[in-house]
């Protein structure tokens, strides 16, 4: 596989271009994943988002909490739609349009703005979220269920969680992969992680430990370990990262991913293009089997920024 480069010097706008492949492959070393949902859809309609080629990886955010009482959820998506009543359908062509122009589509749990800490209990709780999930966004088709985005159904799950604790998610994952058997649904459903770079992980420990990850985008940023305008790796962790996916991840074959600010105004650690590209260099240099390419928080700050990533 050649070098990676993202970023292209453009003639029309006289500064850098994000450039990368067309369609998501998950063995290829740069892919680009672009949160999606939380800010205004003013800035940035999912339907544009996906006109652009260089968007790979869509989480949408976010699925915030879980709650085991009244076995329901909390779902937040700013002013895209009106998530907290699940009626989000009005996006289901934009979600199956973006999937027919190779891009894979993420239902994101977590996210920063989380009212409660999420906490399952004990497997059961585990698993019926994974009933409520499963039925919700991907495959399954209880009636009882309102899929908040009508019958898209998305291509994997992200877990983001930046409040309380992973503890039974390998079960939740384990229970998706179980409806989905018993309901004979073959689909790949991708299961990704949005870890802060710290070691060890605040809230992700456990999940790292225990689930088979396909990517972790790694959130080199409101951290020590974040990128620093200097290019300054000192402080850079991804060879620890590697070294415990190596050591304690399920599936060694984790692809990793360095996440960024996709502008200074959306976390601390922002970086321009140039330096990104010289973190990403010195990265694959070291880890190319390992390196899956680029996260991005989010579009809404990827669309604002020259270099124009939107
Ligand atoms: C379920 O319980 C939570 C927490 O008490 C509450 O916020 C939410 O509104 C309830 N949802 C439904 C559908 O009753
Ligand atoms: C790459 O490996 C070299 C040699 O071990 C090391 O000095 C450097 O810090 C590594 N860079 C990254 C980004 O991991
Ligand atoms: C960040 O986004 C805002 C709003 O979209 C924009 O005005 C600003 O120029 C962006 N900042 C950078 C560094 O590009």
């Amino acid at each position: 596989m050649p070098r990676p480069i993202f970023f292209a010097a453009c003639s029309i706008i006289s500064c850098l271009a994000l450039l990368t492949s067309a369609a998501f492959d998950m063995s290829r070393p740069d892919n680009v994943a672009m949160y999606w949902g939380q800010k205004s859809k003013s800035s940035v309609p999912l339907a544009e988002l996906c006109k652009n080629p260089n968007v790979n990886i869509v989480p949408i955010g976010f699925v915030s909490n879980y709650f085991p009482d009244n076995s329901s959820m909390k779902f937040n998506m700013a002013d895209n739609c009106d998530a907290e009543h699940f009626a989000c359908q009005a996006l289901e062509p934009d979600i199956e349009s973006c999937q027919q122009q190779g891009k894979i589509m993420l239902i994101s749990l977590g996210g920063g703005d989380q009212p409660t800490p999420w906490q399952f209990a004990d497997k059961g709780q585990a698993e019926a979220f994974a009933k409520l999930l499963y039925n919700s966004f991907l495959g399954g088709n209880d009636p009882k269920v309102t899929r908040p985005f009508g019958k898209a159904v998305l291509d994997g799950i992200d877990i983001d969680l930046e409040n309380g604790q992973s503890d039974h998610f390998d079960e939740m994952i384990a229970a998706v992969q179980a409806a989905a058997k018993s309901n004979g649904d073959q689909k790949k459903y991708w299961v990704t992680g949005a870890p802060q770079c710290a070691r060890p992980e605040p809230h992700l420990e456990t999940a790292l430990k225990t689930v088979s990850f396909d990517a972790l985008f790694v959130q080199f940023y409101n951290n020590d370990c974040g990128l620093d305008s200097h290019a300054d790796m000192s402080r850079f962790n991804f060879a620890a990262w590697h070294d415990l996916m190596q050591s304690s991840g399920v599936n060694k074959a984790t692809k990793l991913y360095i996440g960024a600010p996709a502008n200074s105004s959306e976390g601390s650690h922002y970086v321009d293009s140039p330096v990104l590209q010289k973190y990403i260099e010195a990265t694959w240099a070291n880890y190319s089997s390992a390196f899956g390419g680029v996260m991005l928080w989010d579009a809404y700050g990827a669309k604002g920024r020259c270099p124009v990533y939107v």
